[in-house]
């Protein structure tokens, strides 16, 4: 389904989340960012959640989560599930340094990976499915993406 006027923000936001997770991964292609040192890694997963995740988050769960409540009892329990996976996201971030710090970025890595496929593939599709039309049209131009360029 063609993204609505009103997500394609945050489905900017979710390729340059997947540079990013991609990145953090273990298994990892070598790629420039996937080749930093671990202290460097460390300082990319700090910046990258101030920077980009929070405000992020912030934008689903205070713009277009409210507006899409309340049209399916399926929807809304996707959002309660999303929600707590921001809230388990939000805690791998800030606990980064306690323990081994590669284990730490690889989970962060397929957390956000599989956080941002569930939201593509699934919560996107069906708030467009379920949420009228009119509805997803009052918040165009309240979300803007977190960065502008697509490099890192
Ligand atoms: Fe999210
Ligand atoms: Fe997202």
């Amino acid at each position: 389904m063609k993204r609505h006027e009103a997500i394609i923000p945050l489905s900017h936001d979710h390729h340059q989340a997947l540079r990013f997770a991609t990145a953090m991964k273990k298994n990892a292609s070598p790629t420039k960012r996937a080749l930093q040192s671990l202290e460097e890694k460390l300082a990319d997963a700090k910046r990258t959640y101030e920077i980009e995740l929070v405000p992020h988050f912030a934008h689903e769960e205070e713009v277009l989560f409210p507006v899409a409540r309340g049209y399916s009892a399926e929807l809304d329990k996707m959002l309660d599930d999303i929600i707590e996976e921001h809230r388990i996201i939000r805690e791998a971030f800030e606990n980064i340094e306690e323990g081994n710090l590669e284990d730490n970025l690889d989970r962060i890595g397929n957390l956000v990976e599989k956080h941002v496929r569930t939201e593509e593939r699934s919560l996107f599709e069906k708030i467009q499915e379920v949420v009228p039309d009119e509805k997803l049209k009052e918040i165009v131009g309240k979300i803007s993406p977190v960065k502008d360029s697509c490099d890192i």
